[in-house]
């Protein structure tokens, strides 16, 4: 099957009544009127939802998929603060590794990306990797990339869909492991079809657009 990933990225927004809030409106919809089998959702939420949004998602018989938007380098252990991999796992199916927001305001490095890569993969949790150009470097493993253009994240102003899918391809031919590459940077129900009908885009990584229920049921429509 060809297979159209749509992902939300909820940021550092929302706290439990807010997503239950979303998961209801969005629920309504989809119960309403169906989404295409060929079409993957993933909710990147932050940990705190985590808990809430599985539940929910496992009463209502839902298939959507949910994702942390960090990880632990590190194995279970004494390390204050961090979330681990196990734990991930107990939750959510996904994770989102090295954001360009993570690498810019919590520093994440390459090395440090390529260890939560890591835990993320003895976790069995299928990772969404995120560059922003066609240097950046892919620990070994990945397999689900999403190519997010600084300039257009949070901007309003999308890549070219076809600048996108040409990166896209140069990534995909420098790195055979991966299977699906997806875009991000200020998705719209506009613009997504033009993302999405490009050979080498495969879905969308949504983040603004993400946060209100019926413009993102609106997106994975028109995706
Ligand atoms: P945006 O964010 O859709 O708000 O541009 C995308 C992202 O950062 O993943």
């Amino acid at each position: 099957m060809d297979y159209k990933i749509i992902a939300a990225n909820w940021k550092s927004h929302k706290t439990i009544q807010d997503a239950s809030n979303w998961l209801n409106e969005f629920n309504a919809l989809i119960q309403n009127k169906k989404i295409d089998d060929n079409k993957i959702i993933v909710i990147f939420a932050s940990f705190t939802l985590l808990d809430f949004v599985s539940r929910f998602i496992k009463d209502k018989n839902l298939k959507i998929y949910l994702g942390s938007q960090d990880i632990s380098q590190f194995e279970e252990g004494a390390y204050t603060g961090e979330i681990n991999g196990k734990q991930i796992k107990e939750l959510a199916t996904n994770v989102l590794i090295g954001h360009s927001e993570v690498r810019e305001y919590l520093k994440q490095t390459d090395e440090e990306l390529k260890n939560k890569t890591k835990q993320a993969i003895i976790s069995k949790l299928e990772i969404i990797y995120c560059v922003s150009s066609i240097t950046q470097i892919i620990p070994d493993g990945i397999e689900i990339l999403a190519y997010e253009p600084l300039s257009a994240i949070g901007s309003g102003k999308p890549d070219n869909p076809s600048d996108a899918n040409q990166i896209c391809s140069d990534l995909r031919s420098k790195n055979l492991n991966i299977k699906y590459s997806l875009y991000g940077g200020s998705v719209t129900p506009n613009n997504v079809t033009n993302f999405i009908s490009q050979k080498f885009i495969d879905g969308v990584l949504v983040g603004k657009e993400s946060l209100n229920p019926q413009i993102f049921y609106q997106i994975i429509k028109n995706a």
